[in-house]
This record gives C-alpha cells, sequence and structure tokens, in this order.
C-alpha cells in the first residue's frame, strides 16, 4: 500500500502499475446517484464538471481543500446513430462521444484528476509522451494549473491538430526520433531523475478520471446497463479505468451487472489481440503502424490490466484494418457525428462483431468515440479525394469519398452541378 501524496507509479517489488483504492467506500447508490443528478442543475464549478460531479468515486481528492483543475470536462452525449446502427448490421446505436471534451478527446477526463493531483503534490514541471491527444490534454491542464507542461512526441507521426494544440497550450514540445513505446521507456527514466510529474496512463489518477466516463453514462442510460460496450484500445488505459468503474459500481450496488466489452485496435498496431487470441507470453509488435496514429503503440503498458477487465466481462478482442477504419470513419461523419481515425475502429469492429454473430443485431451497444473530427482533418481531406494511403504505400478506396467540386463562377454550370449531385 503507497500514500496518495507519494510520486509513484508502479510497484517497486513487482514492477506491475499501481492503482488507486477506496478500500471501505460505503454509499447509498439511490441517494447518490439522486445527488449526482441533481448537481447537473447546479453552477458550481466542481459540479459542472462531467468527472467531479462524481467526486464521491474520487477519493483522493477533496473538492472542499484541493484545488481542483477543471475546464468543464465530461459532460459527453450519448448520441443516437442509425446511419451507423446499419452499417454495423444492427438495429440501434449509440455514441458515447467522448470528442465532446473541451480538447477533444477523452483525456481530459483523466487529467483534470491527475493535474489536480500534480498540483497538490507542488509539481512545478509535468511531463507525458503521447501519440497526440494526451499532449494536447495534458498541455491544457497543465496550463489551467500554472504548471509547464513537457511534451514528448514520436517526430512525424502524429495529427497536426493536436501538435498545433500542444503549442497553442504553450507546452515545450519535443519531436523525439522514435516511437510512442521507446520515449516512454526514456521519459519514465528521466521522470524520475528531474523531478517531473508523469502523466501518461502510467499515472494511476488519470485512470480514476477516466472511470467517470462509464459512470457518467450509467448516469445517463438512468442506470441501464448496455450488453456491450466498445472502445478503441492502445495503450489500454482506458480500457482498464472502465472495467475498474463497473467493478466498483458494482461492488457500491449502483448495478447488477457488467457490460461485455469489445477492445478494437488497429490491424498494424495489435498486440493485445494477438495476445487476446494466442495468450502465452505478451509479444509486443516492435514496429506499429497505422494511419489512426493514436492508437498506434506497440507494446501498451495497461495490457495485463485490460486482460483481466475483457476476461471477467465475457468481451473480445479485435483488429480493423486500415479500410475498414477509414470506411467506418466516414460513416461516422455521414450520420452528422464525425469523429478521429481510432475512434472509427469501434464502428469497425462492430461491423465484424454482428457479422460473426459475437453481437446479436437487437443488441444494446454503446460505442465510444475517443476523439473530435477535427483532430485529423490531413486524414479526411485525403480519404475523400482518393489520395488516402497506407503506411506501405497503398492506395485505399475512398468507399465513401466525398471530393470538393471546382466550378467556374458561371450560375447555369453551378445549377447544372447541384442538380446532377443532389
Ligand atoms: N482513441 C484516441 C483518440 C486516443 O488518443 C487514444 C490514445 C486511444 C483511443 C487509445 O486509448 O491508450 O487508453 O487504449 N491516445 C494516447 C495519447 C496514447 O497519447 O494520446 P488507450
Amino acid at each position: 500500500m503507497f500514500s496518495i501524496d507519494e510520486v509513484i507509479y508502479t510497484c517497486p517489488k513487482c514492477g506491475a502499475l499501481i492503482e488507486h483504492r477506496d478500500e471501505g467506500l460505503s454509499l447509498d447508490p439511490e441517494k447518490t446517484a439522486r445527488l449526482w443528478r441533481a448537481r447537473r442543475m447546479s453552477n458550481a464549478t466542481v459540479d459542472q464538471s462531467g468527472v467531479w460531479r462524481y467526486r464521491e468515486l474520487l477519493g483522493f481528492a477533496d473538492a472542499e481543500r484541493d484545488r481542483i483543475v477543471t475546464i468543464r470536462e465530461g459532460n459527453t452525449p450519448l448520441l443516437d446513430a442509425p446511419r451507423a446502427a446499419r452499417y454495423a448490421g444492427l438495429d440501434k446505436l449509440t455514441f458515447k462521444h467522448q470528442g465532446f471534451n473541451p480538447t477533444g478527446s477523452f483525456k481530459d477526463n483523466g487529467m483534470t484528476a491527475g493535474a489536480t493531483v500534480g498540483l497538490r503534490l507542488g509539481m512545478k514541471l509535468v511531463a507525458c509522451v503521447s501519440t497526440g491527444n494526451t499532449s494536447a490534454s495534458m498541455a491544457a491542464y497543465a496550463a489551467a494549473a500554472g504548471m509547464t507542461p513537457i511534451i514528448f512526441l514520436p517526430h512525424g507521426n502524429i495529427s497536426y491538430g493536436k501538435l498545433a494544440q500542444a503549442l497553442e497550450y504553450g507546452a515545450l514540445t519535443l519531436q523525439v526520433e522514435a516511437n510512442f513505446d521507446q520515449i516512454l521507456a526514456l521519459v519514465r527514466v528521466l521522470a524520475d531523475e528531474m523531478g517531473i510529474y508523469l502523466l501518461n496512463s502510467v499515472n494511476p489518477f488519470r485512470i480514476e478520471g477516466q472511470k467517470t466516463i462509464m459512470v457518467e453514462m450509467m448516469d445517463q442510460r438512468d442506470w441501464r446497463v448496455p450488453d456491450w460496450v466498445v472502445v478503441p484500445g492502445g495503450n489500454l488505459g482506458n480500457i482498464s479505468a472502465f472495467g475498474k468503474a463497473f467493478r466498483e459500481l458494482k461492488a457500491l450496488g449502483f448495478v447488477e451487472r457488467v457490460p461485455r466489452f469489445a477492445v478494437v485496435q488497429a490491424a498494424g498496431s495489435a498486440p493485445f489481440c494477438d495476445y487476446f487470441g494466442e495468450r502465452g507470453e505478451f509479444r509486443p509488435v516492435r514496429d506499429p503502424e497505422t494511419l489512426a496514429t493514436a492508437i498506434r503503440i506497440g507494446d501498451p503498458v495497461s495490457w495485463p490490466k485490460a486482460i483481466q477487465v475483457v476476461d471477467e466481462s465475457g468481451g473480445v478482442v479485435l483488429k480493423a484494418t486500415e479500410q475498414e477504419i477509414a470506411d467506418a470513419k466516414a460513416v461516422v461523419g455521414q450520420c452528422g457525428i464525425g469523429c478521429e481515425p481510432a475512434s472509427a475502429a469501434t464502428l469497425a469492429g462492430l461491423k465484424q462483431l454482428v457479422a460473426s454473430g459475437v453481437v446479436d443485431r437487437s443488441a444494446d451497444v454503446v460505442a465510444v468515440l475517443t476523439g473530435n473530427v477535427l483532430k485529423d482533418p490531413d486524414y479526411i481531406f485525403k480519404y475523400h479525394t482518393s489520395q488516402l494511403k497506407t503506411p506501405g504505400g497503398e492506395l485505399l478506396e475512398s468507399t465513401f469519398g466525398n471530393a470538393p467540386v471546382v466550378v467556374p463562377n458561371e450560375p447555369g454550370r453551378i445549377a447544372e452541378v447541384i442538380k446532377a449531385r443532389t
């Protein structure tokens, strides 16, 4: 057991990631659910946060005494998506869209918690390695808290939208000529040596904050547990957090069962999927590749937690190809919803799961869209103009392509184009 005032991420004996536990917590589920619902009407900053609203489950911070670093994260919608449901072969599909967060991804749910603890510990420098979203989020929360953000990125492999956010929020941004996994190992050493607080998902409080994604979802669903929750998998922090959320909700009596979890990886970066199928030793992918750069991770740190979550839930892990992800993403766009490439892996995976009969067409499914459509506009433009190539250089099909049309400044010609295209 370690104190919450210690700067520690892994067990000194066995090296495993540590997690926060609130031993002896007991809540009255009905009363607490009513309190959480009532807080949605409150104008208090901590109540407006879709994370701190559920602070009874975040026992490591005291909303009265600690300075809570919040920019109104969470509060992300559940969106009905009939078109995407049809595409997957489902009667109905709901997206929990984390891209509605202040920096455009689910990372904000965790970062508000990690930054709050960092500030309480008196840390001046905070750091993370990131495929983009963590860094955007970390830079924003560090800036809001008055700490200095240092960001390590794999050079050349993050979207401009995310890089731009890090710069705009004032982070010292280091582009390292190595991949995510290599940089994470490097940063863990540097953080120890230089007294820098790490805000990657090795940080246990990030996971605590991300738990609330599931708590908020359950609050929004009036506590009806879905049959399936589908999520993309990269470093596997999110799925670990989701599993922890349901484990706690069940132990506290808020729910009677846990949904089955499906984790979808990109085919070129799918060590967890391979492990799920074969078991034995966990074999990292040395040179992970995918256009869904957010999940371009070959050696996910949270895999031991994640496999437990998937197994306990009777869940599955699968992978989607670049083509499947690209087409699924365009379909999410056609719903008027939109998301970044990694998020679309959920819909691509669901299509496979319905086709193979693992997910029943009448199942109650929530897919978590992890990032905003504007995170990676370059990908979108290339897809719609038939220029999107796999990391290996193969041109993808623009199945649902929607290229802009260049027209002369002539009303007659423009009218012709409109008639032909509508
Ligand atoms: N979706 C998006 C949009 C992400 O940015 C990430 C992870 C994931 C899914 C996977 O989540 O790692 O918890 O399994 N992005 C990290 C980053 C690694 O650095 O921004 P995970």
